[in-house]
């Protein structure tokens, strides 16, 4: 059964386009432009991107599949969908997307802040010049009131946004934002190839070929995370948007060119940083460090180049930010929509209360940025690989013929769909389980030597 128990979304996407701009705009963000870069730095060269490419294709891509069939045809947001689909039992897989969103949310709204900082400070100031100046500001920025400031307006940015509904406030915005975003890409690529030393950047990270990455476990792992937190699944939150998708639309060519744009602008995004990091000598600093990476890196190698160096700087934050404004709506529209569809709250009411709690929540975020990882390892890691590894069982296993007939119904090839529901059981399951494994172990790892 997949149409008697829709719910009513009172709203409708304009146009598929303007749903595959919105999903492709959730999935590219910050994770694209400095995770790919820093754990593509960590070792692993071209392995890493086979692996992270493998990865998104034959194990994200059929969840990615599972959550938008999740979404239209049980017409619930991401609390109640997966009742609706499998029964009280899986009351709990809602609760784990309203978490990770939430947890997602409150950090990454801190990132956002500090990106925004960046780039009031590159339209206004020179770039500091060597690396102490650099962490010197990069400390100012990321702790105190200056990064309660940044949290706060971009949260509030994220929720007028949301207020104004899916058409005239995520479609609107992500409509002109993600050509912007490419443009802005593609401009900063092509001046990144002509740097002095870019090829041995290329070289370095994305051309090198060493087999025995490929079976490398900390190269396995950072491609697994990237994968899962980069294309964004297993949250609820293009769950959260394929309510608001007509029945005919193809979700499989929609699901492949969501995860075309992100992976493009993953690549794009090295082929920019990596360049710059090889050719201003700054390898060491990218590779060793945490979080803080390019707030310190990227500023540093541009102070050299004077004022071009601070517009190009200008021009990747402006472009960070963009791209980070159209996750972040995505994820406040997980509890938003939830709040609307089980208690039958406005929108606007759900915005800003959800905004408040938020903002709340993001506050020790703001102050420690050793708590901030933290948030990151446990949301942004492990629960919502959970999340994925759920919705594959659910849809993959619990409720296959749900699956299966909303695909057939919208007009996919029952091949693709035979394809699509084998990979979601014997690939995507099996992966995932062995990958939220090593994550587990991983954070119990990381924890204990922090505590210790
Ligand atoms: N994919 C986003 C990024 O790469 O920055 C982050 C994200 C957005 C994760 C939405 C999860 C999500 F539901």
């Amino acid at each position: 059964m997949t149409s008697g128990d829709r719910g009513h979304p009172p709203e409708q996407w304009g146009s598929s386009l303007g749903f595959v701009l919105a999903a492709a705009g959730s999935a590219v963000g910050l994770g694209n432009l400095w995770g790919f870069a820093y754990r593509a730095s960590q070792g692993g060269g071209a392995a890493f991107v086979v692996l992270y490419l493998l990865i998104v294709a034959v194990v994200c891509l059929p969840v990615l599949v599972a959550e938008m069939v999740l979404g239209r045809s049980t017409g619930h947001a991401p609390l109640l969908a997966p009742i609706t689909a499998g029964g009280r039992r899986w009351a709990p897989l809602g609760w784990l997307f309203m978490a990770a969103a939430i947890g997602i949310l409150s950090y990454y709204a801190v990132l956002m802040g500090w990106t925004g900082r960046s780039l009031i400070h590159a339209l206004s100031a020179p770039l500091p010049a060597d690396i102490p100046a650099a962490e010197r500001f990069f400390a100012g920025i990321s702790s105190g009131g200056d990064a309660v400031l940044g949290h706060l307006i971009s949260l509030a940015l994220t929720g007028v946004v949301v207020a104004a509904g899916i058409k005239a406030g995520i479609e609107r915005l992500t409509r002109w934002a993600m050509p912007l975003l490419f443009l802005l890409l593609l401009a900063l690529v092509i001046w990144a190839a002509f740097l002095p030393g870019a090829h041995e950047g290329y070289n370095g990270f994305l051309l090198r070929w060493d087999a025995s990455k490929l079976t490398d476990l900390t190269t396995i792992r950072n491609a697994f995370t990237q994968a899962f937190f980069s294309i964004g699944t297993g949250i609820g939150a293009i769950l959260a948007y394929s309510t608001y998708l007509n029945r005919r639309s193809g979700i499989p060519g929609e699901a492949v060119a969501v995860v075309g744009m992100d992976t493009a602008v993953g690549l794009m995004a090295g082929c920019i940083t990596f360049p710059l990091v090889a050719s201003f000598g700054l390898v060491d600093v990218v590779s060793s460090s945490t979080v803080g990476t390019l707030f310190i890196s990227l500023p540093t190698g541009l102070a050299s180049l004077g004022g071009a160096g601070r517009v190009v700087a200008a021009l990747f934050f402006l472009l960070a930010y963009v791209a980070a404004i159209t996750s972040s709506v995505s994820l406040l529209e997980v509890p938003v929509s939830s709040l609307m569809d089980r208690l039958g709250w406005s929108r606007s009411r759900s915005v800003w209360l959800m905004v408040l709690l938020i903002a709340v929540i993001g506050l020790p975020s703001c102050l420690d940025v050793a708590v901030l990882e933290r948030m990151d390892a446990l949301f942004g890691g492990v629960c919502l690989i959970a999340g994925g590894l759920l919705l594959a069982l659910l849809l993959g296993w619990q409720v296959p013929d749900r699956f299966r007939t909303d695909l057939l119904e919208s007009g996919s090839s029952p091949d693709l769909v035979r394809l699509l529901r084998w990979a979601l059981r014997w690939i995507s399951v099996p992966a995932i389980s062995l990958g939220l494994l090593i994550s587990i172990i991983d954070l119990a790892k990381s924890w204990s030597g922090a505590g210790a």
